[in-house]
């Protein structure tokens, strides 16, 4: 499987920077083909900088997909400050987020609102990335396994699999702070996250689950080298494209 390579801007960066940002991406890209053979890209821009940057990546889409941070639970209609998921496609998004931590922690965020979120975006033929993780305190008190196992068998809905589905694994605490997660526990909670998309989705098998939380260019190659870890969710580091290219660079050949 290749390897997905996805950005989270969060909300950094003005609209200048955004378009500089892609442009670096896509010519990094265009530039070493070796790349697509082992990964696909996707950047999830703030959703008011998602139009510049399909303005640059213009005829080169075909090597940068472009995906955005949330959408509303909503279809359409008087919901003041929401996004659909279907705005999102009609502007040629195939990607959303969803259930990140970030959001889980400031807009108190459920497992069930998310998954009905994902049920939208599903409806609307994007592909979710659905964020799990676990708090450093309820890893210290070894609830880890079921923490993610909760959030996975509620927040992924009916409907789900391979080609609309991503997880994403993000150590709450290995956000933003520079700590990983051993390889050795990666590789544990992404054994167990398969073992649980199994008692759900038939084409288990096929899912992509990415690694996120402080990856960086000298860890990339560990992280992406554990069994079961198919690519990687970025922050910080997706936001200079040298570093996010150097992680593509340490996916292993396909
Ligand atoms: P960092 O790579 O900055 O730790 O962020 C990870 C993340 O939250 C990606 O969604």
């Amino acid at each position: 499987m290749k390897k997905l390579i996805a950005g989270n801007w969060k909300m950094n960066g003005s609209l200048a920077e955004a378009a500089s940002l892609t442009e670096a991406i896509v010519h990094g890209i265009d530039q070493d083909h070796s790349l697509l053979d082992r990964c696909d890209f996707v950047v999830c821009p703030p959703f008011i900088h998602i139009e510049t940057v399909f303005g640059t990546v213009r005829e080169l889409s075909h090597v940068l997909s472009v995906g955005a941070q949330d959408c509303s639970k909503f279809e359409k209609g008087a919901y003041t400050g929401d996004i659909s998921a279907g705005m999102l496609t009609d502007i040629g998004c195939t990607h959303v987020i969803l259930g990140h931590s970030e959001r889980r922690q400031y807009q108190d965020e459920s497992d069930v609102l998310i998954a009905e979120k994902a049920q939208a975006a599903h409806g609307c033929d994007l592909t979710t990335i659905i964020c799990v993780g676990e708090t450093e305190q309820e890893r210290e008190q070894g609830n880890a396994f079921d923490v993610v196992g909760a959030q996975l068998a509620q927040a992924v809905p009916e409907g789900s699999n391979a080609h609309n589905t991503v997880i994403a694994y993000e150590p709450v605490w290995a956000i933003g702070t520079g700590k990983t997660a051993t390889a050795e526990d990666v590789k544990a909670m992404h054994q167990y996250i398969r073992d649980k998309l199994k008692e759900k989705l038939a084409d288990f098998a096929h899912v992509r689950i990415l690694y996120g939380g402080s990856v960086k260019p000298n860890n990339a190659q560990e992280l992406l080298s554990v069994p079961n870890v198919d690519g990687a969710l970025i922050g910080g580091a997706s936001l200079k494209a040298d570093d996010y290219l150097a992680i593509a660079d340490s996916a292993p050949t396909v």
